[in-house]
């Protein structure tokens, strides 16, 4: 569906909080902003005395027919002067506009940073609730918002206003309260209608844009489903429906450009009547000789030059607002906190024996259905522990628990006997390696992809992970080798290339705990056992926490956890858990006799 350039939630009044909240961003160039205020000043000096060069010059034409050269030589200065002034008026905005273009540009990249950055820090159940587009929408409707808002009110409305101010004084001073008050009062007349107008008129605008939409929506649909129509014959019973929505779209339009011929006329009204006044009055004074006719030509340049920048109010006065709205979208985005958080003064955490212990963790994503239920296990340093148990039993939630992507609900989850609530974020994650159930690589180079795993390595030893995951000879068989660009998420490569990438990303890491999370489920038995073995040899000498799917890949661990539903109901080694001939010992022959 195609959208308007604001939300749909749009705000009746402007709320003008989206000011304040740029402000600060704004502050970075205090000399900018002060030079492109004094060219802002400068340029409305001189286009309000650009007026009194023309009345000058009607002036000195009036006084007296030229008969020779002599004569003509003041008006002819006075015309250069008003071309001189001209040109430096339009020197001045462009040095204006450059001035605090940067301004601009800056405040965006700042709060787009801000932004970016705070994105990162909210929780896993933040960004798998929102849709990463939706996202990234927000955000380029901020800064353009931002930038739109700056534009306008820079260029056009402060500008416009300052004018109206000096225009009025001068029109004051020189020539009585009438012409100050008719002057004053038309604008603000004409700055009330057009706010009303658009106001009214967004319905209007919007109703168009939907139906716009719509019929698109409509006419694509039919077509994508082309085969299904003829198979039907229903090409009639299509276009009557296509017709109907652009029916709906016509009426949307009429509406829309009657309101708008409203909105126009309206405001032509009031300059009409405006303009027919002051020059009424003006005349008037011509005539009984206390103004001349300089006086009556300034008078007029004067409207003209007022009006002109207010004919697009209607238009700024919407997209002002749009844009302010979709600031405080963005702004929004900043007042959402994190669910996890570094308690105040966390410390790093410290690694002896990498021990991992949890000790008796609840945890449910949301309250009425709890996954983890009372789960208590060790890690000894050094020692590879695996966790079995059926698809949903909550295996990866362990993991993402231990990551601390989430708070548990109670119990506790310790490293070295520290628990890793009480520890940054950071320095846990440090620690801690993975080769998730699904690898998402980025789009870029194979090599950026090992390299991420610790982008201050060298070369060397990036090319060394790269052989201990066992990917040197895949690598060896693309035309661009290393260079190998692997497409979104890393769809060009195969489950197997993938794992293998992110088992040599994590050995670039070089934690002192691994996890691997159902690493090999996903694989034929070739590709598992080259996983296996590139598994087992970074797992020498480290803590393990490995998640299986097939028994077969994890006999040799230390201790086996069986989990079911979000409990742990066996545990011990393989031959133990035989012994028992509980529930690992049906999966175990129920495995065995697959193969
Ligand atoms: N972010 C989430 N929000 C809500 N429920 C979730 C979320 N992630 C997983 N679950 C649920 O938690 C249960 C355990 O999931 P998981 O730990 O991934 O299981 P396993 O890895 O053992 O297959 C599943 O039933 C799943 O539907
Ligand atoms: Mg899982």
């Amino acid at each position: 569906m195609r959208r308007s350039s604001y939300p749909d939630n749009e705000v009746t009044s402007i709320n003008w909080q989206a000011f304040k909240l740029i402000l600060p961003y704004l502050f970075e160039f205090k000399n900018r902003i002060a030079f492109a205020m004094l060219c802002l000043v400068f340029t409305k000096i001189a286009s309000v005395y650009l007026p009194f060069i023309l009345k000058d010059i009607v002036d000195s034409l009036d006084a007296k027919v030229p008969e020779n050269m002599q004569a003509l030589v003041a008006p002819f200065g006075l015309v250069m002067a008003y071309g001189l002034v001209r040109l430096s008026i339009v020197v001045f905005a462009e040095i204006r506009d450059t001035l605090f273009g940067r301004v601009t540009e800056r405040a965006i990249r700042r709060i787009g940073l801000k932004v970016f950055r705070h994105l990162h820090q909210l929780d896993l159940d933040f960004h798998l609730n929102r849709q990463t587009g939706g996202l990234s929408r927000d955000i380029d409707r901020g800064t353009t918002g931002i930038s739109f808002l700056m534009r306008f009110m820079v260029f056009n409305i402060v500008p416009t206003l300052l004018e109206i101010v000096m225009v009025v004084t001068i029109l004051y001073v020189n020539y009585g309260i009438w012409f100050a008050f008719i002057t004053l009062g038309s604008i603000l007349t004409y700055i009330a209608y057009s706010v009303y107008a658009t106001e009214l008129r967004t319905r209007y605008v919007r109703e168009a844009n939907v139906a716009d939409s719509s019929s698109n929506t409509r006419a694509i649909d039919s077509l994508l489903n082309y085969e299904t129509v003829k198979y039907f014959t229903n090409e009639d019973y299509e276009s009557q429906a296509y017709d109907k929505q652009l029916a709906t779209w016509e009426q949307a339009k009429i509406k829309n450009r009657l309101s708008l011929f409203a909105l126009n006329g309206g405001q032509a009204f009031i300059i009409a009547m405006a303009m027919t006044a002051m020059l009424a009055l003006a005349a008037l004074n011509v005539s009984e000789g206390k103004m001349t006719l300089g006086d009556f030509v300034l008078i007029n340049a004067f409207m003209m030059q007022l009006f002109m920048p207010l004919n697009f109010l209607g238009f700024v006065y919407r997209e002002i607002k749009g844009s302010l709205a979709n600031i405080e979208n963005l702004f929004g985005l900043l007042d959402k906190a994190p669910k996890v958080e570094d308690v105040d003064g966390a410390s790093e955490l410290a690694i002896t024996q990498a021990d991992i212990s949890f000790e008796n963790v609840h945890f449910a994503y949301h309250k009425k259905r709890p996954i983890i239920k009372g789960i208590s296990f060790k890690v000894n340093g050094g020692k590879k522990v695996a966790v079995v148990g059926t698809s949903g039993s909550g295996k990866s939630t362990l993991v993402k628990l231990l990551f601390r992507f989430y708070d548990v609900d109670s119990g506790s989850i310790s490293i070295d006997n520290q628990n890793t609530s009480q520890v940054t974020q950071h320095s846990l994650r440090q620690h801690i390696g993975i080769v998730p159930q699904d690898t998402v690589l980025f789009n870029d180079t194979l090599f950026a992809n090992v390299n991420y795993g610790n982008p201050a390595a060298s070369k060397e030893k990036v090319m060394q992970a790269i052989e201990l995951a066992h990917l040197t000879k895949f690598v060896n068989s693309l035309p661009d080798g290393i260079e190998t660009v692997v497409g979104e998420r890393g769809l060009k490569l195969s489950g197997g290339e993938k794992q293998r990438v992110a088992i040599a990303r994590t050995i670039l890491k070089d934690p002192q705990i691994l996890v691997f999370d159902e690493a090999t489920s996903s694989l034929d038995s070739h590709s598992e056992q080259a996983i296996l073995t590139a598994i087992n040899e970074v797992a020498k000498n480290r803590t393990s926490l490995v998640i299986a799917h097939r028994l077969s890949t994890i006999t040799d661990s230390d201790n086996i956890i069986v989990m079911s539903e979000g409990e742990i109901i066996e545990q011990g080694n393989h031959q133990q858990l035989l012994a028992l001939q509980g529930k690992y010992s049906k999966m175990w022959q129920l495995q065995q006799s697959v193969k």
